[in-house]
């Protein structure tokens, strides 16, 4: 159940809110009327700090891609501890994860830690300022990118302030944030060509890049279209604009990441999977671009700096998570994300709901919505929709199932088939409580 006024959940918000403004330091944790507070974790079960066990899709938003613990990420981490956690000098740790990468994402010649995605993001756009003398950037409606500013844009537009889908409004997202922010950023719908190819022409010549993500995480993890990819990439290099793909959540999807389905991006972000679970980013792309990275010839384009970037714990975590996410336990994730989005959909079918699980490969999303969704505005929830989804999680998080505030999830290789039916039996139980309006407020 969710905890009471009186559980140590409740007592530890309250004591939190003392010291912290909102009691917390990352908002995406944070459920009213106060969040559950983790005790402990292993495999695919999570512990609340009141004893209660849930089984977690939500995996640090898709970052462990095993679950908790995993054996190999706890030893080769172990092992880091007592060599020494971060040092003003580099380690063998960056070369390793470094070759990895290089190796398995066929577009990343070379590469370059961060200590997050949101700072990746920020490098990547920096370098394609740096590598093409152009300031302005161009990103999807909706799409989150991390905190950077520029990629903050139009994050949280809504139906009050959208504006008109052939000309969107750049609303900027975090109050404060300077009219230049806006001026130069150029927002255009996801998975629209004609509408992309509308909004970027005027602006091809001041572009420096264009960040998509192949999968849309906030649509409800959906592909990307093939031919909108095509042309995205065309556009780009008639116009000398760099294309980044963002690739942290969408890396989990295929081996060589959701790229592998389209044309090479110059520049990728990635980010979660790739640190198992320790904090971590990165920038990878083509040597020619990455070049402005390089410190060895004097003051580079690009001076890229941070205290804990490639610190060789988050690099051991992340060669270990990663070696073990070989291409059998990729198709194996995908394969059961399939399963399970599938069987979703007919759960709502046979009880008469609207709604649907969108998503691509192990990453999933349940709305109450039977159209087809391609961008932010087809996805976007009704009021009671929104209503709807929040029943629907509450009474997921009641029943024993962890999945995110707007009811995504994903698989880990440590979740078992019987996990996956423990959880479909609650689908069928919770849409039902939220269909007969029995759900917990
Ligand atoms: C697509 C995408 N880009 C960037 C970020 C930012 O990454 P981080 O939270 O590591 O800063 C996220 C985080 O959820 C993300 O999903």
């Amino acid at each position: 159940m969710y905890p009471d006024k009186n559980s140590t959940s409740a007592k530890l918000f309250e004591r939190a809110c003392q010291f912290m403004p909102g009691g917390n330091s990352r908002i995406a944790v944070y459920q009213a009327p106060y969040p559950i507070f983790i005790a402990e974790a292993k495999g695919a079960r999570v512990k609340d700090v009141d004893g209660v066990e849930r089984t977690d899709f939500i995996n640090n938003q898709s970052a462990l891609v095993h679950g908790h613990c995993f054996a190999p990420i706890v030893d080769a981490v172990s092992k880091q501890l007592h060599l020494g956690v971060s040092f003003s000098g580099p380690t063998q740790a960056e070369i390793e994860l470094g070759q990895y990468m290089t190796g398995r994402v066929s577009s990343v010649e070379r590469i370059r830690f961060t200590n997050s995605g949101s700072e990746a993001v920020m490098f990547a756009i920096k370098a394609a300022r740096a590598y093409t003398g152009r300031y302005k950037i161009a990103k999807c409606e909706g799409a989150y990118h991390g905190s950077y500013d520029f990629v903050e844009i139009s994050r949280g537009s809504g139906p009050a302030t959208w504006g008109p889908r052939e000309n969107p409004e750049k609303v900027p997202y975090t109050k404060g944030t300077p009219p230049t922010v806006s001026e130069n950023t150029v927002v255009f719908p996801y998975n629209d060509v004609a509408l992309a190819e509308a909004l970027l022409t005027p602006e091809a010549a001041n572009l420096a890049a264009i960040i998509v993500e192949p999968v849309s995480n906030r649509t409800g993890m959906i592909p990307g279209r093939a031919a909108f990819f095509d042309f995205l990439r065309r556009f780009s290099q008639q116009h000398g604009i760099l294309l980044i793909y963002d690739e942290i959540i969408s890396f989990r999807v295929g081996f060589g990441g959701a790229q592998e389905r389209f044309p090479a991006p110059d520049l990728s972000t990635f980010g979660k999977v790739i640190g198992g679970g320790f904090p971590v980013g990165a920038v990878g792309g083509s040597k020619d671009v990455m070049e402005v990275f390089d410190q060895t010839k004097g003051s580079p384009a690009v001076p890229h700096t941070g205290t804990f970037n490639a610190n060789p714990v988050s690099m051991v975590a992340g060669l270990a998570a990663l070696t073990a996410f070989d291409q059998g336990q990729v198709a194996m994730l995908n394969q059961r994300g399939a399963a399970i989005r599938g069987e979703i959909g007919k759960i709502f079918a046979e009880l008469g709901i609207e709604g649907q699980a969108s998503g691509t490969g192990s990453l999933f999303r349940i709305h109450f919505r039977n159209n087809e969704l391609t961008d932010h505005r087809s996805a976007y929830p009704t009021k009671p929709q929104e209503a709807a989804v929040q029943s629907l999680q509450r009474e997921y998080t009641n029943r024993g199932i962890m999945v995110s505030a707007n009811c995504s999830g994903n698989v880990s290789t440590a979740i078992t088939e019987a996990d996956i039916d423990q959880f479909l039996t609650t689908t069928r139980a919770a849409l039902k409580a939220v269909q007969d309006g029995r759900a917990a407020g």
